[in-house]
């Protein structure tokens, strides 16, 4: 079946949905979310949405602080756009009906949070459900828009490709499969947007959701879209370590409010540093890691107990509750906490306006590398560009969609080239535990500390692996879970490869084997093109 749309949104997180919306005012918008509509890693999001709205606060201060977390790779002109369009979108949210933590004295002002690496307090949360209360709102909206069709539990499988009229390829949609009823759909557009989200779940330890498996950036990569930095993998410093919950992130905000990390002798680990436990994200992973090492500890902690109780409760209700579900009151005890995955810096390479390298298809959000975060993405800094890309991606895909007339697909088309899709046989447990084995040697080998010999032995592994599931995807049948894990082994192989090209240490990127930063022979992007994209074609021709 063909369901024709001109925008065709995958990925139902802050981008893609604040997209859709914008969208809707110009033509017939279709989204596709692989999980539930607000199954996403927005509805994680606790910190905030960092925005100059303080009276102390200066544009200039927010790009300085952008910049230096970002170790010389950021793109000015992309700092300087999002950052000067963040009171905008805060206000445009606000318009929505989005209720961000108001101050107490002044109601009309919104309350602002402080995370490491920002110079002033600049982020606007919703207590500490800021993606949550976000993304509700927008769900709602899009939902209620007549020109929006939502397909949750809908998987993106590969990316249509068709001639346009000057015989260049362009994007023009997507195989969907739907998880539910297995049936498999062209939904075809003019143009294509990719609001995947990250890939956490290429590591074992994640803050990521079970869907953060790399989907549209396997996709676009497939498809012949160039990525860029994809060896800056950002590492929380304070994922909670329970063996109950394994994912679940105590906010940067609980440093920002006064909490201090602590080693299990109660020694304070940033204290010689000069922003201490507000430094940035790589610098305190990187102590908490060496300090795990040193002790031999499986973790370390982050304590808040000097904090009254109520204020504690009042303002980090979700982590207060959470903890409190596993035994823990943290206005009593510190919070056991490990790093773990959080997010990808890197991502299919776009233009200001979001445009891939490919015709017809956009990247926006987690997906995209636009250069705001260089090497090191600043706290809160993500969502912020998610509205403001999502903004210009919207603005740019309208100039399109009036001025094309593709796509021309017709019925009937050519099926999914990628593989067969049905009912896995026994044997795909042995693949879907090869994600297991990636993630755990992406974990050991190309963390937080890396080395040219770890590199390699990740890059042998993932060889086996890869051919084992290639050789799977030929020879029999495949559901969903197969999908993502071939998605998860392409992301993991261009982690590899990008860390592998960096032969120097900056921002999120740590070698034992070239511990120096080098400007002269490294001081730009890492990107790689795809000289052999499978390109499937839209058209039964
Ligand atoms: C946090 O609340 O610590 C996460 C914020 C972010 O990742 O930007």
């Amino acid at each position: 079946m063909i369901r024709k749309f001109d925008y065709l949104v995958i990925g139902s997180g802050i981008a893609g949905l604040s997209f859709a919306l914008k969208a809707a005012k110009t033509g017939q918008v279709g989204i596709l979310a692989k999980r539930a509509l607000t199954d996403t890693n927005t509805n994680l999001a606790q910190g905030g949405i960092a925005a100059v709205m303080g009276q102390d606060d200066l544009l200039e201060y927010h790009i300085q602080d952008t910049l230096a977390s970002g170790g010389g790779l950021c793109r000015p002109e992309t700092v300087q756009a999002v950052v000067e369009a963040g009171p905008r979108m805060i206000q445009e949210l606000q318009g929505l009906g989005v209720p961000f933590s108001a101050q107490v004295d002044h109601p009309d002002q919104p309350e602002l949070g402080r995370e490491g690496g920002h110079s002033h307090r600049r982020i606007i949360h919703a207590k500490d459900m800021t993606g949550q209360t976000v993304q509700k709102v927008l769900a709602e909206k899009a939902l209620a828009e007549p020109n929006i069709q939502v397909f949750d539990h809908y998987l993106a499988l590969d990316l249509l490709q068709e001639k346009d009229a000057d015989n260049i390829l362009r994007v023009t949609g997507a195989w969907a499969l739907s998880v539910n009823s297995g049936e498999v759909c062209a939904m075809s557009a003019k143009v294509t947007i990719l609001a995947t989200g990250g890939s956490g779940k290429v590591y074992l330890y994640t803050t990521n959701p079970d869907g953060a498996s790399g989907d549209g950036l396997a996709m676009g990569w497939r498809a012949g879209a160039d990525v860029a930095n994809l060896e800056f993998v950002q590492f929380h410093p304070t994922c909670l370590f329970h063996p109950q919950l394994h994912n679940f992130l105590i906010s940067e905000a609980v440093r920002g409010e006064g909490g201090r990390l602590i080693n299990n002798e109660g020694v304070p680990i940033m204290r010689d540093h000069p922003q201490g436990d507000l430094a940035c994200r790589d610098v305190v992973a990187l102590a908490i890691d060496s300090e795990m090492k040193r002790s031999g500890a499986d973790n370390v902690f982050l304590d808040i107990t000097h904090k009254p109780a109520d204020f504690i409760r009042d303002r980090f209700p979700k982590i207060y509750s959470t903890c409190l579900g596993l035994g823990l009151d943290i206005t009593k005890h510190p919070i056991p906490v490990v790093p773990a995955a959080h997010y990808q810096c890197g991502g299919l390479l776009v233009n200001l306006d979001g445009q891939t390298t490919r015709p017809g298809l956009y990247a926006i959000g987690e997906v995209a590398a636009t250069g705001l975060h260089g090497a090191n993405r600043l706290a809160s800094n993500s969502l912020l560009e998610a509205l403001v890309m999502a903004d210009r991606a919207a603005t740019k895909a309208k100039e399109e969609v009036s001025a094309i007339d593709y796509p021309k697909l017709t019925e009937p088309y050519s099926p999914w080239p990628g593989g067969r899709l049905g009912q896995a046989p026994a044997e795909a447990v042995l693949i879907t535990q090869s994600w297991d084995e990636i993630r755990r040697f992406m974990w050991n080998y190309v963390g937080i500390v890396r080395s040219d010999q770890r590199l390699l032995m990740a890059a042998k592994r993932l060889a086996l692996v890869k051919s084992e599931i290639d050789d799977f995807f030929q020879n029999f049948e495949v559901d969903a879970d197969l999908v993502e894990v071939r998605n998860i082994a392409v992301v993991a192989d261009l982690i590899i490869r990008s860390a592998t090209l960096r032969k120097e240490s900056r921002g999120l990127h740590y070698s034992l084997t070239w511990p120096k930063q080098d400007d002269v022979h490294f001081k730009s992007d890492t990107v790689l093109s795809n000289s052999e994209p499978l390109l499937f074609p839209g058209l039964n021709a």
